[in-house]
């Protein structure tokens, strides 16, 4: 398994030669890697493990997410973006910025017609964000938010994530503007949330702020909460109690 994965991944710097006038700044093949589906649908993710922007979690919820999308035929790309394990903390907007360059260098590629960004935990925060940035989000169809970190309001939000990101003490500003639930607009693309409601790591309520957002300004979204989970079950494929990827292919199917 793990062999044809490695055997499947392309550089996207390979694949950017053969394109026309590529991206002035081209992410690096250790930060973008490529999986194409062996039987495309004509569709693509991003897919943003998470990690609380320490460390990205690319062979649990990186592989398996890539593995569930491969098999329903989207072209993946992973991204392993910057954390604070890898630079000095705090990391912003250097994540911010891989996240919207990798998204307008897929795009600039004409490979898919759709594109989605798919983002877990910490990396779910760095999704949210990308979805919700006016220099991005015209180039993203959809956005799946898995158990996210979403505000950076320090009540309810996943303090080492926040204190990776924007250290222990930004300025109101830069917390307010990082905060999901303030960055939804009448153009947000359509998001499927998912968390377990006694998420001990990061509360529900992080999810139900975005969704109350989108709600507010008319957007299209589904949420699932599961009443009982830890942190961190990425697709949970093997607990029938647990498992949410029925739900979430539903919502992939029926996008307009
Ligand atoms: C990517 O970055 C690594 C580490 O900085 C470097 O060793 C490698 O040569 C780079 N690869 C490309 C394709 O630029
Ligand atoms: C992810 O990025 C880190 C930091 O640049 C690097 O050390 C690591 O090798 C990368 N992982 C992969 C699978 O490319």
């Amino acid at each position: 398994m793990k062999m044809l994965m490695l055997a499947g991944l392309m550089s996207l710097g390979q694949l950017v030669q053969g394109v026309a006038s590529p991206a002035s700044r081209s992410l690096n093949s250790s930060i973008l890697s490529y999986y194409p589906s062996p039987a495309p649908n004509g569709d693509g993710v991003l897919v943003v493990p998470g990690g609380g922007y320490q460390a990205v979690s690319l062979d649990y919820e990186g592989a398996q997410a890539q593995a569930w999308l491969n098999e329903r035929g989207y072209h993946v790309w992973v991204l392993n973006y910057t954390v604070a394990s890898t630079a000095p903390a705090p990391i912003y907007p250097v994540p911010q910025n891989q996240a919207a360059e990798a998204v307008n260098q897929i795009r600039a590629l004409d490979s898919v017609k759709k594109l989605g960004i798919w983002g877990f935990s910490a990396g779910g925060h760095l999704s949210a964000t990308t979805v919700t940035n006016p220099d991005v989000e015209r180039n993203l169809d959809f956005a799946i938010l898995a158990y996210p970190v979403i505000t950076m309001d320090p009540s309810f939000t996943h303090s080492g994530s926040r204190t990776n990101l924007i250290g222990e003490n930004p300025s109101i500003e830069l917390q307010s503007s990082l905060s999901g639930e303030n960055r939804v607009t009448n153009s947000t693309p359509p998001v499927f949330l998912f968390h377990t409601a006694n998420d001990a790591a990061v509360p529900v309520k992080n999810s139900l702020v975005f969704a109350e957002a989108l709600a507010k300004h008319g957007r299209k979204f589904s949420i699932l909460i599961l009443p009982d989970g830890p942190h961190g079950i990425a697709l949970a494929l093997d607990d029938p109690a647990r498992t949410w990827t029925a739900e979430l292919e539903r919502f992939l199917k029926n996008l307009v």
